[in-house]
């Protein structure tokens, strides 16, 4: 048997990478992204998830709303109860809180699905240049060791499966109140859902900086239809721009 010192070093090292994984991943808000990224920015403006701040407004969705036997008068906008699922990074690093709420973190943008992205977006304009002078391309796993999310489908379920007996190991209050009991459209399925580009955004061809595991499932599908970006990219600098929308 192995001496308990080895154990005890063995977690403090384990400690020490998760505790650097953790800090290493902040929320900053959409604006960033959609500097570079501005036909996708664009795109997603018109999807439900963008606006889904202004379904917390008294007065909105007052049909829904009665269905799952919610006030449609009362705002919802600063309920802890409703809010984390309606924003950027709630309960997380640079994420949306509600004593200072930030507008680029209102409803569901880009880092909810790709992962906060402090850190890897800084890379992405690295790749991107390193791309354009000499056709080098650079590892996924870089941008997933700076918090990029691959897999989406764990944090589409945080919020789409979160309520008791969805079958999802995660759950915990506050739940969704938008479940398929309320009505059968509520019912989440992911290979279908995040196919939908109207509830995404639509795709655009990639030059091809990033390469290697991890590839999404349907990457290389939604790739071959992709369209084509006619928006110019900027490049961003890091001062604080204003939000775009
Ligand atoms: C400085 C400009 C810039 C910023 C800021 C930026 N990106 Fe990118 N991003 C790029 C470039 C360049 C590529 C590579 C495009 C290609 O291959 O054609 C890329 C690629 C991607 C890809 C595809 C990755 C892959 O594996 O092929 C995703 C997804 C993405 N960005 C999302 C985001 C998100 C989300 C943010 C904000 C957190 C962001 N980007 C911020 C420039 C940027
Ligand atoms: C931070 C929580 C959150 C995450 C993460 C999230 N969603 Fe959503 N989603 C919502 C909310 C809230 C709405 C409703 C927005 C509104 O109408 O106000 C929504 C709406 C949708 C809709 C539109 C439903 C309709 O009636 O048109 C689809 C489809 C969807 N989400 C799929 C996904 C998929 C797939 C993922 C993961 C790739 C995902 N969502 C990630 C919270 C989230
Ligand atoms: C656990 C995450 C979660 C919580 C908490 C949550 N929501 Fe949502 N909400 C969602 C998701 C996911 C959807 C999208 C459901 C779909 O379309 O499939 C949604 C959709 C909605 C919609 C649009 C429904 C429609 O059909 O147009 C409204 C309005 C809404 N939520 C209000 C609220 C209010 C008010 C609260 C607090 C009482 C709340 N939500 C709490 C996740 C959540
Ligand atoms: C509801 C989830 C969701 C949200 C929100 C979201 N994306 Fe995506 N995004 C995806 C999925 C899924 C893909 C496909 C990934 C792949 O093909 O590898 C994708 C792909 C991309 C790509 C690769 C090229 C393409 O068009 O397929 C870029 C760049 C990108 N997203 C940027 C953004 C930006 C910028 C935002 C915010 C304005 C954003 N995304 C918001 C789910 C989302």
């Amino acid at each position: 048997m192995k001496h308990p010192i080895t154990y005890i070093l063995a977690i403090l090292l384990m400690f020490a990478f998760y505790s650097s994984a953790v800090v290493a991943a902040s929320y900053e808000g959409r604006q960033k992204c959609s500097s570079c990224h501005k036909a996708q920015g664009k795109s997603w403006r018109s999807t439900a998830h963008a606006k889904a701040m202004d379904s917390l407004k008294a007065g909105e969705r007052e049909e829904a709303k009665v269905k799952a036997g919610l006030d449609p008068k009362k705002d919802y906008t600063k309920d802890k109860d409703c809010v984390g699922c309606h924003v950027d990074g709630w309960g997380e690093k640079g994420g949306y809180t509600i004593d200072r709420p930030k507008r680029a973190l209102a409803a569901v943008g880009c880092e909810s699905c790709h992962g906060p992205g402090r850190k890897y977006r800084g890379e992405h304009r690295k790749g991107g240049q390193a791309f354009e002078r000499n056709g080098a391309t650079m590892e996924r796993s870089r941008l997933v060791a700076r918090g990029q999310d691959y897999e989406f489908e764990e944090a589409c379920k945080a919020c789409h499966l979160n309520y008791e007996g969805s079958g999802w190991e995660g759950n915990k209050e506050p739940y969704t109140p938008f479940t398929p009991e309320v009505d059968e459209k509520y019912t989440f399925n992911f290979d279908k859902m995040v196919k939908n580009a109207e509830a995404m955004h639509e795709h655009y061809k990639l030059d091809g900086a990033f390469v290697g595991e991890p590839e999404f499932k349907f990457h290389k599908e939604f790739q071959a239809n992709a369209k084509v970006s006619k928006e110019d990219d900027d490049d961003d600098d890091d001062d604080d721009d204003e939000d775009e929308d």
